[in-house]
């Protein structure tokens, strides 16, 4: 399948799954700025300070993405950046931010298209 095709496919999932799910993938992919320096889809490393792996995002089950955000919140994952972070998240925040990943399959996030 071409880039375009598994663009499409991709909205039209995120149509369809949000018209269940809580979370908003448009203002999801508007809240996703901050994550974006270090889970930047492509390669799934960060660049600064230094070069390491950060987990992939895109294409989690929204929940799962959920999940782990409020665990790094409530203090049960252990990571400091990610729990810094998730402190300014709200519930709304993260579904709308899980939504976006989830439906952003690897493929075809460059901003404005
Ligand atoms: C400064 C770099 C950095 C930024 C910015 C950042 N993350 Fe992370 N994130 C990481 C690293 C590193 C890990 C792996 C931490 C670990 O091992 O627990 C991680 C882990 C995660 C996980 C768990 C993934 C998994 O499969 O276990 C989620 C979900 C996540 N980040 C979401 C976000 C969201 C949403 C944002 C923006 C609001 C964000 N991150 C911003 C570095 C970052």
């Amino acid at each position: 399948m071409s880039r375009t095709c598994l663009f499409i496919a991709a909205v039209a999932a995120a149509l369809a799954i949000s018209a269940h799910a809580a979370g908003d993938p448009v203002a999801g992919k508007q809240k996703n700025f901050q994550c974006m320096g270090c889970h930047g889809i492509p390669g799934w490393k960060s660049a600064f300070p230094e070069v390491y792996h950060v987990p992939k995002l895109g294409g989690q089950h929204a929940s799962y993405l959920v999940a782990a955000l409020k665990q790094y919140k409530a203090g049960e994952r252990d990571h400091a950046t990610m729990r810094s972070i998730a402190a300014s998240l709200s519930e709304k925040d993260m579904e709308d931010i899980a939504a976006y990943y989830a439906q952003s399959a690897g493929g075809a996030t460059v901003a404005g298209k």
